[in-house]
């Protein structure tokens, strides 16, 4: 249905200079996707987006036009991408990273947050239920905890900081009504992300686990063989591994997940070794008699 309407203007042809393509700016296109899709779009919402294809340059690569309209297609402003993921020993599986979240800065690496007031919102458990999107809610209530509070305030504050500021997210990019799915794509794409890129399971392959120490050198050196990237690695004042931040530039909308691995010249506050620690801690020295 919309989707087949929409994979025919699909890439290369988008990004063609060809002047028919040049002439169909991007509220064209939603408006032709909106005739397209007819009275059949339901409780369906279609991602503009979806008819971007792969961009030929990443984001930050000196040819994206940062005042260009097609923004749905590109993160044109700010394209450099930092999935944060925590190692914190009191939330979340014990073998299991849990999200941060995920950032969009300034190609100049300064950061980009707090985009839109308009669109920051509180009620993120209740948003997801009443779009019944049961699995996404399960899923980032294993794998994005707040362990200092409710989930909505973590969430939201994700959103409200760094999502709105992600342009291929912006309500315009939608031919749907709902000003919600921008929202619920973003947080779909960082699950999506969170799972590509376990670090848990990336650093056990090569015997790495969490009750020893390790030099710094060696889990920068494990993380860049298995995706690509040196990661940002962050301990905490007793030297313990706390948070990890890997930088990527996206080739298109950030729902398409089009990596290209970036490196933040072996940035850590790591010393040259760390410790990574167990979870739970100091459960056992708690009286559980009743
Ligand atoms: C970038 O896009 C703007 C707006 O469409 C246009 O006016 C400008 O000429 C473009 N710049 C380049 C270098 O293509
Ligand atoms: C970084 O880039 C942003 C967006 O282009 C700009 O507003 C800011 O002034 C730049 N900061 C520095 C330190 O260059
Ligand atoms: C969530 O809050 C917004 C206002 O921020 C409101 O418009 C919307 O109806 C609420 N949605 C649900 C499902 O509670
Ligand atoms: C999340 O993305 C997956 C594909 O990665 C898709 O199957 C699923 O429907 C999406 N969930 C929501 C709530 O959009
Ligand atoms: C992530 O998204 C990709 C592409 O949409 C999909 O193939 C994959 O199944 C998704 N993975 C998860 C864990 O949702
Ligand atoms: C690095 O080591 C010094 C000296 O042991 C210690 O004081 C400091 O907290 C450590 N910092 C980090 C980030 O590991
Ligand atoms: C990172 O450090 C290694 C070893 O110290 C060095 O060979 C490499 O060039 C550095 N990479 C970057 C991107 O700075």
């Amino acid at each position: 249905m919309i989707m087949n309407a929409a994979i025919r203007f699909s890439s290369p042809f988008f990004y063609s200079s060809s002047p028919l393509f040049a002439l169909l700016d991007m509220k064209t296109w939603i408006l032709l996707g909106a005739l397209l899709a007819g009275g059949t779009l339901g409780r369906q919402h279609s991602f503009i987006s979806d008819q971007c294809g792969s961009h030929p340059a990443p984001s930050c690569s000196l040819s994206i036009n940062i005042t260009s309209p097609d923004s749905c297609c590109m993160e044109t402003n700010a394209g450099l991408f930092v999935l944060s993921q925590f190692w914190d020993v009191y939330a979340g599986f014990e073998d299991r990273w849990t999200i941060h979240g995920l950032w969009n800065n300034f190609c100049n690496y300064t950061f980009c947050n707090d985009c839109d007031d308009q669109r920051a919102y509180t009620n993120i458990t209740s948003i997801l239920i009443s779009r019944q999107a049961y699995k996404l809610l399960q899923d980032m209530n294993n794998n994005w905890p707040n362990p200092a509070g409710h989930v909505d305030e973590f969430w939201s504050h994700e959103w409200n900081k760094h999502g709105v500021c992600m342009s291929t997210f912006a309500p315009r990019c939608y031919t749907g009504q709902d000003v919600f799915q921008g929202m619920i794509d973003f947080y779909n794409t960082t699950i999506n992300l969170s799972h590509k890129y376990d670090i848990y399971k990336a650093l056990e392959r090569h015997g790495i686990v969490p009750g020893d120490s390790y030099t710094t050198a060696l889990i920068q050196k494990v993380i860049e063989k298995e995706f690509g990237m040196i990661p940002d690695l962050r301990c905490n004042d007793k030297g313990h591994l706390e948070e990890t931040w890997i930088y990527f530039h996206m080739k298109g909308p950030v729902k398409r997940m089009d990596l290209v691995p970036a490196h933040n010249a072996n940035a850590t506050n790591c010393n040259k070794t760390l410790v990574y620690p167990t979870k739970y801690p100091n459960d056992d020295l708690l009286d559980r008699e009743v």
